[in-house]
């Protein structure tokens, strides 16, 4: 039995939720290794409904979670997040939730940078999801940051706060905005210290305890392949490594650790936020996907973009993230189409590409190539075998798998825990 890595091969809400719960329900342990707040899910465990967006997915079932190093972490935010699910009953204590010391915060002057420049890049704005994240990352690789253990230090936390305030200072007033107040952001820390450090632990050496003595982990990515600071649709992308290889880097377990990659993906596709989307669809059939599929963002409720398959960026996620097999999602969206399209290439000009081009301008003239295909008339939701579904909608899937080069290993059919079509199981493998 080895170790499970979910990552999303799309652009973020892919339905990752649903299989992150239904897998950590079988973990020893869940963690989270990018990202931050700007995560997005929703648990549904018996009749109660669990939102969450910083803390990892087992915390809900009691299962140990871990926030890693990778992930930037806002001491607010968690508090908030940690107090609202102790409201619904969950026990969160520090022999369940364990956090690197190593994490970097995000601070409020974050969130202020993170939203002034959204505010003032017009059209070119990403459409981040204002949660301080970028900012906060950028300052982790300017070695500026505040982490969690100089929470534990706050009588030396003055040189730093030089450097990370001249920085801020200076760029705060390029926006006509007054400099840090640094004395509120000492006070704030303080009163939030003691909270974060009940958590705060050397991670790396839990995990390394957990592989020696066998234990299944759970890897839980958030956003998507497509949104990755490097292979993603850059500049519009978040500021960490979404892909399967940050589980090493992220956490502290080397790059062995990642054991079967589970790409989530959605069966058609899905954007939030600025940037290129060459199957977008701004018609009825985009809005019926819309619709039909519940599109709307977790964290920040904006109305999601939709457009057919398209098997070229999966195929590309896949590769660049190393996944084993797909864990396919939302089929049921697709029921009663009287046709179904899948995007194999793109035009540029009078040249065809079989992959993403790197360059903005390229990207904005790649035309889909589209393989439309007949749908189906019968239901696959709640579907729970292959018996159960349509003869077209299993060529859907199968010709996917084609297209992708990576065999599918779970359908989802509903949100419902057990409407899954189980091809091979991720731990068993
Ligand atoms: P940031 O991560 O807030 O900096 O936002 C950068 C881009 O990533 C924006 O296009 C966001 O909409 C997108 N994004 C960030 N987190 C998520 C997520 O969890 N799901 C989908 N998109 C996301």
């Amino acid at each position: 039995m080895g170790n499970v890595t979910v990552i999303g091969a799309q652009w973020g809400d892919e339905g990752k939720g649903k299989i992150v719960d239904w897998l950590a329900s079988r973990a020893d342990m869940v963690v989270r290794f990018q990202g931050g707040h700007n995560a997005g899910h929703t648990l549904v465990v018996g009749d109660k409904v669990y939102k969450l967006s910083l803390l990892p997915s087992g915390i809900v079932t009691g299962t140990p979670s871990v926030i890693g190093n990778g992930v930037v972490l806002d001491p607010w935010a968690l508090k908030a997040e940690v107090e609202k699910l102790r409201g619904q009953g969950v026990r969160i204590e520090p022999d369940v939730l364990m956090i690197a010391e190593t994490c970097p915060l995000i601070l409020p002057i974050h969130r202020d940078l993170d939203a002034m420049r959204e505010d003032a890049s017009g059209a070119g704005k990403i459409g981040t999801t204002r949660r301080g994240i970028g900012p906060a990352y950028e300052d982790k690789v300017g070695r500026r940051a505040i982490r969690v253990c100089d929470l534990a230090h706050l009588g030396e936390l003055d040189p730093q706060l030089d450097r990370l305030c001249a920085h801020h200072d200076a760029l705060r007033a390029g926006f006509n905005e007054p400099p840090v107040d640094r004395e509120r952001l000492k006070r704030d820390l303080a009163e939030i210290a003691d909270f974060v450090l009940s958590f705060a632990r050397p991670v790396w050496r839990d995990l390394d305890e957990a592989k020696q003595r066998g234990r299944r982990i759970l890897f839980e990515g958030a956003q998507g392949v497509l949104l990755d600071v490097d292979h993603g649709t850059y500049p519009f992308v978040t500021s960490s490594n979404t892909v399967a290889g940050t589980t090493g880097s992220g956490t502290g377990m080397g790059p062995s650790a990642a054991g079967f990659v589970l790409g989530i993906v959605k069966a058609y596709t899905t954007r939030v936020g600025s940037g290129p989307f060459p199957t977008e669809l701004d018609d009825e059939t985009g809005q019926r996907l819309g619709e039909r599929g519940h599109e709307f963002g977790t964290v920040t409720g904006r109305k999601r973009r939709c457009g057919w398959f398209d098997a070229v960026l999966v195929r590309q996620s896949a590769a660049v993230s190393g996944v084993t097999g797909i864990a396919l999602t939302k089929i049921d969206v697709l029921d009663g189409f009287a046709t179904v399209k899948i995007c194999t290439g793109y035009r540029i000009g009078d040249q065809t590409l079989d992959y993403f081009p790197a360059h903005a301008a390229d990207q904005a003239r790649a035309v889909p190539v589209y393989e439309e295909m007949e749908g189906w008339s019968g239901t696959t939701a709640g579907a729970r075998s292959w018996a159960d579904l349509p003869a077209q909608a299993i060529k859907y899937v199968r010709r996917i798998e084609e297209l992708i080069r990576c065999p599918v290993a779970l359908v989802s059919t509903s949100p419902e825990r057990d409407d899954t079509i189980l091809v091979r199981d991720p731990f068993a493998s």
